[in-house]
């Protein structure tokens, strides 16, 4: 059971302040009652209707983008830069899940999902994401060993869970490495090679759970299936 202004909220119909406006407007009903108390508990089956329409699974929509560099991964910018919004045609109020820096590409899931959203971000779910960095030079054996066993990053131990040392040119002095690691700390990878004394020159996500780009160009995205949705609904359980 949730909070009645939560479910509205995170069907994207309405921020979670003006879904408060609207119970207590009395423009929102369950079950064909009207509801003015902001404490209502709801759950998944009971029908909610704001303003006639009706929430419902049926309004989540779900994509998967390359995003391109030089995109900012929120909805809004202040700077009025490009946005992962921006390459999406829809009219619903869709969000990525989690981030991926101004200068990262790859692999972003949108949706208006907040279920969804919550059960992906959660570290304790393990969804594992695969980057692959190049740095700025290349790479030691030892620094591949301590990568391999972990950093700690912030105070807190970052294991990728695999690591494949696809390139190490010493002459052009830069490696390729492909990483996967199951937490979503904002700048990680990065910050995981800072420690270890390297600059992520380039870096892309070419792997979101179960996900990969298949032959989406960047700037190229299409919609979930609901076959794909129901097994990323999965990773709630799986990890309880
Ligand atoms: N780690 C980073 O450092 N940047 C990203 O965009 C994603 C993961």
């Amino acid at each position: 059971m949730e909070r009645l202004q939560k479910v509205i909220a995170q069907s994207g119909y309405a921020s979670r302040r003006k879904a408060e406006e609207l119970i207590k407007q009395g423009k929102v009903s369950v079950n064909g009652e009207t509801i003015t108390e902001l404490g209502t508990k709801v759950s998944g089956d009971d029908d909610i209707v704001v303003n006639g329409i009706h929430l419902g699974k049926e309004d989540y929509v779900y994509y998967l983008l390359n995003k391109p560099r030089g995109v900012v991964s929120t909805a809004k910018d202040e700077h009025d830069r490009k946005t992962v919004i921006d390459f999406i045609n829809t009219d619903k109020r869709i969000y990525p899940i989690g981030r991926l820096d101004y200068d990262t590409t790859g692999l972003i899931i949108l949706t208006n999902d907040g279920n969804l959203t919550n059960i992906l971000s959660h570290p304790s779910n393990h969804v594992p994401k695969t980057y692959v960095a190049k740095l700025s030079h290349s790479l030691t054996p030892s620094d591949l060993m301590r990568l391999k066993s972990g950093v700690v990053v912030d105070g807190k131990k970052c294991t990728p869970t695999r690591v494949k040392l696809k390139k190490n040119d010493l002459d052009k002095d830069y490696a390729l490495v492909e990483l996967t690691i199951i937490e979503g700390r904002n700048h990680i990878v990065k910050n995981l090679f800072k420690e270890l004394g390297y600059l992520v020159d380039k870096l892309s996500r070419i792997e979101y759970a179960f996900l990969t780009l298949d032959n989406l160009k960047s700037g190229e995205y299409r919609e979930l299936s609901i076959k794909e949705v129901k097994k990323l609904y999965e990773y709630k359980i799986k990890n309880k």
